[in-house]
């Protein structure tokens, strides 16, 4: 604390992110990166802007990365806003669209950066409880609201809203925006994007940090009605025109257009999924049913906090959050067939 700090910043309660150890060796399995490499073409793409064009600035508008992002969904491409990270996206959506003086509306347990945002620019928020199988249910959004946001599936639960009731809340809701964070949909979820051209109150946001596997690049979208999306362009022409340099603009746009290689890696987390769950339930762990790149999982007999502090010695690390409805939880990225191996090696001699 200082005494140059504004009591805005004094009251101000950040996010923390998860650990990106420093160390080498290690078997990273606790922020959900992807344990594959980007496509080779989005890095070809980027090597190629390494040049003497890295004077001039690149283009605010992200025009050519929006437009392989329209392609790709069938939409049109004032559609589509770009920024860097989805957590910058949302941060502009919780700016824009959600500061109208009743509360926003996302579940107990749900990604910890919303209430962040809230804290950041003022949004008075409720939390809705996920049913006792840590599903969200609709019918509990039936209230006066300033707008919804959840990710699909959920995190850090992992799972899945299908989209009739997605549908439906937004039917339910014409006055507000709702806001659909499909950071992992990739993993076994049906995108909403199918969904905007019916409904000008829908938001929904994307990130390439997960199946695209470019967290260390800093890229996420929004697809929604073209004033949404101008909105959040009046923001970030009021914030920083220039989120994303060359490099970013080039590789997602290539990434996304490499379909063939981003199809067969989500393949593989996906069977990697199935086999690590029938593993953990081995050890006797119960586990929720994911549709994303990481199971959320508790064992009935051993204290999960316990359970990460005896991975990590052994060069594991997974997330534990201390919340206290899930803190007898893990949440586990899919690895690779050997680091999840390597997980189970360890979680049989701690159970
Ligand atoms: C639900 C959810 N939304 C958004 C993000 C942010 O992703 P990024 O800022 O890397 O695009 C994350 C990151 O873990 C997430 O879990």
């Amino acid at each position: 604390m200082s005494k140059f700090w504004s009591p805005f910043v004094k009251n101000l309660v950040p996010y923390v992110p998860g650990e990106q150890p420093k160390m080498s060796r290690l078997v990273k399995l606790n922020t959900n990166e992807n344990p594959y490499g980007p496509s080779p073409r989005a890095i070809t793409a980027m090597q190629a802007e390494l040049n003497d064009s890295l004077r001039l600035y690149p283009d605010p508008n992200g025009e050519r990365l929006k437009q392989a992002i329209a392609d790709y969904y069938g939409v049109q491409s004032n559609q589509v806003f770009v920024g860097n990270g989805s957590d910058e996206v949302l941060a502009h959506i919780f700016h824009g669209l959600f500061q109208h003086g009743r509360p926003l509306l996302f579940p107990d347990v749900t990604y910890s950066f919303y209430p962040v945002y809230c804290g950041l620019y003022g949004i008075p928020f409720e939390t809705v409880a996920l049913d006792e199988e840590f599903r969200i249910r609709i019918e509990d959004y039936a209230r006066p609201n300033g707008g919804i946001i959840f990710p699909n599936p959920n995190a850090p639960t992992g799972c899945l809203l299908p989209l009739e009731s997605i549908e439906r809340l937004l039917e339910d809701n014409p006055d507000s925006v709702v806001v659909v964070d499909e950071a992992y949909v990739d993993f076994g979820g049906e995108t909403a994007i199918s969904l905007v051209d019916r409904h000008a109150n829908l938001l929904v946001t994307q990130t390439l940090s997960k199946s695209r596997s470019l967290a260390g690049l800093r890229v996420g979208l929004a697809v929604g009605h073209p004033e949404l999306i101008e909105a959040l362009e009046r923001i970030k022409n009021s914030f920083n025109s220039y989120p994303l340099d060359r490099m970013a603009i080039a590789g997602a746009a290539a990434a996304f257009e490499d379909r063939a290689y981003f199809e067969q890696t989500c393949r593989q987390v996906i069977a990697s999924r199935g086999q690590l769950v029938g593993e953990l339930q081995q050890l006797g762990f119960e586990v929720l049913p994911s549709a994303a790149n990481f199971i959320f999982a508790r064992h009935p007999e051993r204290d999960a906090e316990g359970l990460a502090a005896g991975l990590r010695e052994q060069g594991v690390i997974v997330r534990h959050f201390k919340q206290e409805r899930i803190r007898q939880f893990l949440r586990i990225t899919v690895g690779t067939p050997e680091q999840n191996q390597a997980l189970i090696d360890v979680l049989t001699t701690l159970c």
